[in-house]
């Protein structure tokens, strides 16, 4: 019998829950006493228990049993040859939604060291004389995020601020363009922009990421990559027959043509926020009043 730590593993896991587990998704890990933050980083197929064999697929759904890989927040101790059971729980309520097995770890996991850098986010933050944070806006399309988003980077700017706008129309031209809109790609897309956005901020930056983001598990996720009182959740609260009466980019009406599917809002859902920092009507709030909301959020 061998113990190793490390950070990624194959794990099996028998699937309890009525809402699928998807790739890209965070859950957490009872580990002794400690919840720890996982990533499913892939799935790797679906078990057939009547015949053994292995399907491919993109979610595991209730009652099913599967095989993925996942990434966890810190190293763990592994002992070859023991089978322990651990629960796994959803992100936004805590209640088990499976359990896991730890097949092996993943040879990646035990060739990859932190790398200790000689400049910190402190120092990177202190030369440009400010305190890094994520400015998260979520809500519907066409809700106003991005106006409001992009006039709070004017004025925060105008400012000195050090900034960066992270914007999901834009980061799906580059670095998300492979992503489209089922729930497993939002949930990686949001995976993705939460780890660069965590990376401006240990740069030093104010980002402002503005994207639907509409699943609390993806929010709560990018939430915990964060020290706290780094990330600023910001509800967009338009509602939908309002964004829809917008509908600035005519993709609404597409949507109910049915040309459009999986549209957050119309056949795809909106989980809104239970706890963000703020929350701003748009129906009753011009932009830049919201923007002075924000700005007045974060001056105190
Ligand atoms: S998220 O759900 O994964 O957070 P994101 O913010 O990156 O979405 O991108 C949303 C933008 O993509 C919308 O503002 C809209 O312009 C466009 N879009 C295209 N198809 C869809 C769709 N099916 N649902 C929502 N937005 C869509």
């Amino acid at each position: 019998m061998s113990e190793i730590m490390a950070d990624q593993f194959q794990m099996k896991i028998v699937w309890s829950s009525l809402r699928p587990l998807v790739a890209g998704r965070s859950y957490l890990l009872c580990y002794g006493k400690e919840r720890l933050l996982f990533n499913v980083t892939a799935i790797k197929f679906l078990k057939d228990e009547k015949t053994g064999s292995q399907l491919s697929a993109k979610k595991i759904d209730n009652g099913n049993v599967g095989v993925v890989n996942i990434s966890l927040a810190k190293p763990i101790q592994f002992c070859d040859g023991v089978k322990e059971k651990y629960d796994v729980l959803d992100l936004k309520n805590h209640q088990i939604v499976g359990e896991g097995f730890l097949d092996f770890p993943l040879y990646r996991a035990t060739n990859i060291r932190w790398q200790q850098l000689s400049i910190d986010k402190n120092a990177r933050a202190n030369q440009k004389s400010q305190i890094p944070k994520c400015i998260w806006f979520t809500g519907l399309s066409g809700s106003g995020k991005s106006t409001i988003a992009n006039l709070l980077e004017r004025k925060l700017f105008d400012r000195g601020l050090h900034t960066y706008l992270l914007d999901g129309d834009n980061l799906r031209h580059g670095l998300n363009r492979d992503l489209g809109f089922t729930e497993a790609d939002r949930a990686e897309n949001i995976r993705r922009v939460a780890e660069v956005a965590k990376l401006m901020v240990d740069a030093g930056l104010v980002v402002i990421a503005s994207f639907i983001s509409p699943y609390q598990s993806e929010r709560q996720m990018a939430r915990l990559l964060f020290a706290d009182g780094e990330f600023v959740e910001i509800f967009v609260d338009t509602p939908i027959e309002e964004c829809e009466k917008r509908d600035v980019k005519g993709l609404y009406a597409k949507a109910r043509r049915g040309d459009l599917k999986n549209f957050t809002g119309i056949d795809s859902a909106y989980e809104r926020p239970e706890y963000p920092e703020l929350i701003l009507d748009t129906c009753v709030f011009s932009a830049e009043e919201c923007v002075e909301k924000v700005f007045d959020f974060l001056s105190h």
